[in-house]
């Protein structure tokens, strides 16, 4: 696909202009709002000096998570008016929990040598009056998109709102770029200007590149919990890969669908049908586990508990208040289960799993066969999403932890590795490996399956569009 980007503008084009970039700033923001991520963040910095150094005027426009709207829509079709978000979103303390504000500040820290200002609103005359004070290289973040429903809609006068900001549009938000969101597609059409950002670049190329001309052998590590995210990659990228390697909770519906029992597994039993079909027509080059990590229902549950009260304790040493921190009842009721031994409760299971069990995590001997496939694929290409098992929990991660090594055993060999969707930098973190030990890690989650697919990419087809 035949992108214009930031590079194909004359130097002089950005001198004085305003520019409206979109950003996907979506990360996750502790309670005393610290920011524990910020590739996202990060990932945009290329793009924002390749313009601020040329005398560009960068309005930086992101949602962040998805903060409730309270406003009817049948309210909204009849007023037809968008309201400031003081009265669209009036609740302060969703307006405090899903503020843009502590972003600013990361963001200010990260490029010292700019000057970042932030804007309590994302349109409306508060923010016209500070864009007409902008001198060449400030750089602006908005509030939160999503305090307006409008966003979401894709609204007509929302799109022109955001528009009227700027002379030129650019997008750096590749993660966000399968909605068709106002910011993403809507505010688009209103500029001739209208560019791809140096990150939102670079992930299409290494994307295109894994769904249009992979580099061979092509060895593709899927895990996670949902089959349906995954079937339109799987279906695009099946045909071209050469070895398909299953792990996680999908692992256990392809085991189910290959005839083999999984016990109390999660089977996806609408998606059997497909899986079975994948199956026949790609026997040969579809692994999945030969032997599992298994717990009890109970065992589970325990540890999810577990997991969760960590997470809360983790929260009242921030708040620093400990009447905060409530156990669960059963958990209450006897404190010695919390530390249980697990021995007596997990095992490695090889072959069929029996009823009452779970699948938590792939075994041992599925690692050492993964793990070589992957980091013996030297002159290949390997593409990893998903986790191969519940690896927020410490005892279900030695598989995760294994195949984020042998990606970067595979890196250091020389193979171009790429990594994909949702968990995947919180995985890399845990197994200690870091980001600059892969080819690419893709900011996308959602859009990273979308574009893989094949699907429509709104925010990308935007661009592409003259007025
Ligand atoms: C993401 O985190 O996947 C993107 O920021 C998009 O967010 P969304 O799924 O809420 O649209
Ligand atoms: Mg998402």
């Amino acid at each position: 696909m035949l992108l214009r980007t930031v590079s194909n503008l004359d130097d002089l084009d950005y001198y004085g202009k305003k520019v409206l970039m979109r950003v996907d700033f979506n990360v996750t923001i502790g309670k005393d709002n610290e920011i524990s991520e910020d590739y996202r963040i990060r990932m945009t910095i290329p793009t924002i000096e390749y313009l601020t150094k040329r005398g560009a005027k960068l309005i930086l426009i992101s949602h962040l998570g998805r903060p409730p709207n309270k406003k009817e829509e049948k309210e909204y079709k009849e007023d037809g008016k968008i309201q400031p978000y003081s009265t669209s979103c009036k609740d302060i303390d969703i307006i405090k929990q899903f503020s843009l504000a502590p972003v600013a500040k990361r963001l200010s820290e990260l490029i010292e040598m700019y000057n970042v200002s932030f804007i309590d609103d994302c349109i409306g005359s508060a923010v016209h009056k500070e864009i007409v004070q902008m001198k060449k290289g400030d750089i602006i973040l908005l509030e939160n998109l999503r305090f307006y429903r409008e966003e979401e809609l894709n609204d007509y006068n929302f799109s022109k709102e955001l528009a009227s900001l700027a002379d030129i549009y650019v997008n750096d938000a590749f993660s966000v770029s399968h909605r068709k969101h106002a910011s993403i597609y809507g505010a688009a059409r209103f500029f001739d200007k209208k560019l791809a950002g140096l990150n939102l670049q670079k992930e299409l190329e290494y994307l295109s590149m894994v769904k249009d001309y992979p580099i061979k052998p092509f060895v593709l590590v899927i895990g996670g919990s949902k089959i349906k995210d995954k079937i339109g990659a799987l279906g695009n990228l099946l045909p071209k890969i050469d070895k398909l390697l299953v792990g996680g909770a999908i692992a256990y519906t392809f085991l189910n669908a290959n005839g083999v029992k999984t016990g109390d597994s999660p089977i996806d039993y609408d998606h059997l049908q497909w899986v079975k079909k994948a199956l026949s027509t790609y026997r040969n080059k579809i692994f999945l586990p030969i032997d599992n990590i298994v717990t009890s229902h109970s065992f589970l549950e325990l540890k999810k508990e577990e997991s969760s009260i960590k997470e809360k304790k983790k929260e009242r040493k921030e708040d620093n208040d400990p009447s905060k921190f409530d156990l669960p009842f059963s958990l209450a009721q006897s404190p010695s289960l919390l530390s249980p031994s697990p021995s007596s409760y997990v095992s490695l299971n090889k072959g069929e799993i029996q009823d009452g069990l779970i699948g938590v995590d792939i075994g041992i001997e599925t690692v050492q066969q993964y793990s070589s496939m992957i980091s013996q694929n030297r002159t290949g290409m390997i593409v990893w999403i998903g986790p191969m098992g519940l690896f927020e929990i410490g005892l279900f991660r030695n598989g995760t932890n294994n195949i984020a090594k042998s990606m970067a055993l595979a890196f250091w060999r020389g193979s171009k590795t790429i990594i994909g969707g949702g968990d995947t930098l919180d995985a890399l973190k845990k197994a200690e490996v870091s980001e600059l030990e892969v080819t690419h890690v893709s900011t996308g989650g959602g859009a990273t399956l979308t574009f893989l697919a094949g699907d429509e990419m709104p925010g990308i087809e935007i661009l592409n569009k003259i007025n």
